[in-house]
């Protein structure tokens, strides 16, 4: 069937590029997806001093591809970065570099192949279904909630054991003031400064943090000495006892239960949440992705036989990416193409940018999900649609990731109907991840 362009929105671009110091104030200090310019959308590399820092965006996918890959042991994970999430997620796997980084991912790779991941797709199907059973036809949720919940609550039974104090009211509003704390708390330590809480958020952020921590330890002490379980939790506790002495194990079990469960389930809730903005604005295409849903949940392997979902979805985490931008600090002198990166030098990868580039995209701003069908795909270069990163360093729970979106969004598109409350236009917000503001207020309407 023909169907009209559709180009979900975006924040407004002006023609020419943004002065650097329009980042640090308002609209654009809050929103990372806020404030570029047309011209960042075209050009191959952008270098600015940032207050005194300067910063590399490489926007070429071979560029891309020498930080994440090729020459990824000069780029680690940057001073700043690590500071302003030490009193959340310390030295676990997300903010460490080098032989620390490597005993880490080792010990939580096999936690993440791919038949570990298979045999959580029911606890996936189960939450969903429980969530949904909430729902009356005719109502209207804000499935950016419902999705956070959600997620949580998957990663918590999946992961976790099921600790309640890990989907509390009171921890999802934690999370929500962290993160947007961290975003100003940015600007504070470019500036060399410790973390004043200057500002409402960042206070609340602070407290956010502050709980979160001493709840995840509380978690980890209740399962001393031995890790009191065979789910990931416990083999972690014990693998961490085996190669540290005990109170770095112990600081990098909660460590690693604060990074697996923050990075666990605020970037899947997003792309969950996204998904489903895009299908009530687009029916023609969420009638075809239900009935696909109801054909394959009847089958022993549902989640193998969503290929037109799985393209709505890779779709949607290329124009709204969870993760909009993720940094690296360079260690020796190197060159991204015509730019030389010098020991010190930011060098931020921005999938934001990438994924709507002018060069790399036909229609950039256009929701198409075809574009992922097979042929077409196989002309993108890898390193131009990096959802989920890329290199040694590529997200851990990706296929956890992917597996757990497909199956959620299966279970309620097969059951329900998805469509705007109301014309409010919905603008995505970049914090560390991005969201919709205000939410995604939906209503549902039973099939
Ligand atoms: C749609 C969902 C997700 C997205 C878009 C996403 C995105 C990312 C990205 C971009 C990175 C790389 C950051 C960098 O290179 O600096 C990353 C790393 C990571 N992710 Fe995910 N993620 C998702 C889901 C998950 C899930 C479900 C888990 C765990 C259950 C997880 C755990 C991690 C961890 C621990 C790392 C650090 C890996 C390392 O440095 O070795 N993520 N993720």
């Amino acid at each position: 069937m023909a169907t009209a362009r559709f180009i979900p929105p975006h924040p407004p671009r002006g023609a020419g590029p943004v002065p650097t110091w329009r980042g640090l104030f308002g609209e654009r200090a809050r929103n990372s997806v806020f404030g570029w310019s047309e011209q960042a959308f075209r050009v191959p590399h952008m270098k600015r001093n940032v207050i005194g820092w300067i910063v590399h965006i490489p926007l070429q996918p071979d560029a891309v591809q020498q930080v994440l890959q090729t020459n990824a042991a000069n780029y680690a994970k940057p001073d700043i970065v690590k500071k302003l999430l030490d009193p959340v997620i310390g030295r676990g796997l997300l903010t460490s570099d080098g032989q620390l980084w490597r005993d880490q991912r080792k010990i939580v790779a096999a936690s993440f192949a791919p038949a570990a991941v298979d045999a959580l797709v029911p606890v996936f199907a189960r939450v969903a279904q429980n969530e949904a059973a909430r729902w009356q036809s005719g109502e209207t949720h804000d499935l950016a909630a419902i999705a956070t919940h959600t997620t949580m609550s998957i990663i918590s039974d999946s992961l976790f054991g099921g600790d309640p104090r890990l989907t509390t009211p009171a921890a999802m509003a934690h999370i929500e003031a962290a993160l947007t704390a961290a975003s100003e708390a940015r600007l504070t330590a470019m500036l060399g400064l410790p973390p004043i809480p200057y500002s409402r958020a960042i206070r609340r952020g602070q407290r956010g943090q502050k709980y979160l921590r001493q709840t995840l330890a509380d978690v980890v002490r209740g399962r001393l000495p031995d890790g009191g379980g065979d789910d990931f939790l416990g083999i972690l506790i014990r693998a961490l006892r085996d190669q540290f002495d005990s109170a770095e194990a112990l600081a990098l079990a909660v460590d690693n239960t604060a990074t697996f469960y923050l990075a666990g389930h605020e970037t899947t809730a997003n792309a969950i949440t996204w998904t489903l903005f895009l299908l009530a604005a687009q029916p023609h295409w969420q009638e075809k992705v239900a009935q696909e849903a109801q054909a394959a949940l009847s089958t022993a392997d549902p989640v193998d036989q969503l290929p037109t979902l799985r393209r709505v979805l890779e779709e949607s985490m290329r124009l709204y990416p969870p993760v909009p931008r993720f940094d690296r600090q360079t260690l020796a002198t190197d060159q991204l193409g015509d730019y030389q990166t010098d020991p010190g030098d930011i060098v931020s990868i921005w999938p934001w940018l990438l994924h709507r580039h002018q060069d790399l995209w036909d229609d950039p701003d256009v929701f198409d999900p075809d574009r992922w069908l097979p042929e077409r795909r196989a002309a993108y270069h890898r390193f131009q649609y990096v959802p989920f990163g890329a290199g040694p360093r590529i997200c851990v729970g990706m296929r956890f990731a992917m597996k757990e979106a497909l199956s959620v969004l299966a279970h309620w598109l097969a059951e329900w109907r998805f469509s705007p409350a109301s014309d409010r236009i919905v603008r995505p917000v970049g914090t560390v991840t991005l969201r919709p503001e205000g939410g995604l207020p939906l209503k549902v309407e039973r099939r």
